[in-house]
């Protein structure tokens, strides 16, 4: 089936960096609903991305294919311009147009050195599918 069909390459983390993982994702709304296995899955599935200042990780109005959860350094959130947030170590981002699929809702620009943990859509989708698969046995 293809909700089992998660492939990527693995990125190796140590404890603590799971445990600040697993802590922005308590955090969140939504992926504070995903169970204890799904949460293994994502934290064993994110891959990592090292940003430097001024780089423009999502812009606002296209297309989004990953969402993220910062592990170092800081970001500004901006739409048309104006500043909404600035986000730091163990925040989310990008999730909206992965849950809505909707167009980038905001610019989010690195400010210093950043490092993030991100998730691909499809990934993050087979993830999900796990527990609908299991709910659907249950029935
Ligand atoms: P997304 O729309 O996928 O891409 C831009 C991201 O910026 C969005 O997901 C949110 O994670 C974030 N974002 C959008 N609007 C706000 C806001 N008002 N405050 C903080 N973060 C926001």
């Amino acid at each position: 089936p293809d909700d089992m069909d998660i492939s990527t390459t693995r990125v190796k983390k140590t404890a603590s960096e799971k445990a600040q993982i697993i802590k922005a994702m308590q955090k969140n709304d939504f992926l504070s609903r995903l169970d204890e296995e799904q949460i293994s899955m994502m934290v064993e599935l994110l891959t990592s991305l090292d940003c430097c200042p001024g780089d423009e990780i999502i812009k606002e109005g296209t297309e989004g294919d990953s969402m993220y959860i910062v592990a170092a350094g800081e970001l500004q959130v901006t739409q048309a311009g104006r500043i909404l947030r600035t986000l730091t170590s163990g925040d989310v981002f990008g999730e909206l147009a992965i849950l809505y699929n909707c167009k980038r809702t905001a610019t989010v620009k690195a400010v210093k050195a950043v490092k993030l943990w991100c998730i691909e859509r499809q990934i993050y989708r087979s993830i999900m599918a796990i527990k609908s698969k299991k709910k659907r046995e249950q029935l």
